[in-house]
């Protein structure tokens, strides 16, 4: 019989679209090394963490840096970032995440972020979500990289749930993997043709309910 207790979330690509600030921050410092950087090139940074997204953007530049200028780079690189997402407004929240996570507290269930990016406290913030996760793991509570579940796990944890009572939200193929790592059920929020391994797929959270998606994950 399936418990529910918990639905933790991705942030970036889930709750609010962060890839094109992403995007334009990455593409402004290829520009700076002289090498354009492309929208598809950008789609293998989804997910991946701040250092990791710099080594594919040098290697599509065919550049090499010793491992201080890429500390310097990618401080470069956060504080474009950050003045893009400094503007983020409440109505940048994707369609129906809003009505979802009122759903949850109505239902009294936890709620959790599990993200990668060091900035998920300020984009919470900026989007007036604070007040509605229960506990918040990012890029600076977690040594491993999904798709390693520690950041699910210690989500759940700080929940005081155990991990097959939790529901993931992820966008990214690594996320999936980490949720079914963790031995939690996984949504994947996308398109079919670029995630698999997941209990259940949603193109996002426009008209899901959460009714719904448990009566979903029973089949
Ligand atoms: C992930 C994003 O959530 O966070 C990645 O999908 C990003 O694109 C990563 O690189 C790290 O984010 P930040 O804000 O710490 O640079
Ligand atoms: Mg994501």
């Amino acid at each position: 019989m399936m418990d529910i207790k918990a639905c933790i979330f991705d942030l970036d690509g889930v709750i609010v679209d962060t890839a094109k600030y992403h995007y334009l921050a990455w593409k402004r410092l290829a520009a700076e090394m002289g090498f354009d950087f492309s929208e598809a090139h950008n789609e293998r940074l989804k997910g991946v963490s701040r250092m990791r997204s710099l080594e594919i953007l040098l290697e599509v530049g065919n550049i090499k840096r010793t491992d201080e200028e890429m500390e310097e780079l990618a401080t470069k690189k956060n504080d474009w970032y950050v003045e893009y997402i400094r503007q983020l407004r409440p109505d940048e929240i994707l369609p129906g995440v809003q009505k979802f996570l009122d759903e949850l507290r109505m239902n009294g269930l936890k709620t959790a972020i599990g993200s990668a990016s060091k900035n998920t406290p300020l984009i919470l913030e900026r989007l007036n979500l604070s007040e509605f996760f229960d506990a918040v793991i990012d890029g600076t509570k977690v040594s491993q990289a999904k798709p390693d579940p520690e950041v699910f796990l210690k989500g759940a944890e700080e929940l005081g749930v155990n991990p097959e009572q939790c529901i993931v939200f992820e966008d990214a193929q690594a996320g999936i993997e980490a949720a079914k790592n963790g031995n939690m059920y996984c949504v994947g929020v996308g398109k079919p043709e670029n995630l698999n391994g997941y209990d259940y797929l949603i193109a996002g959270f426009e008209g899901v309910s959460f009714k719904n998606i448990v009566n979903n994950l029973k089949k």
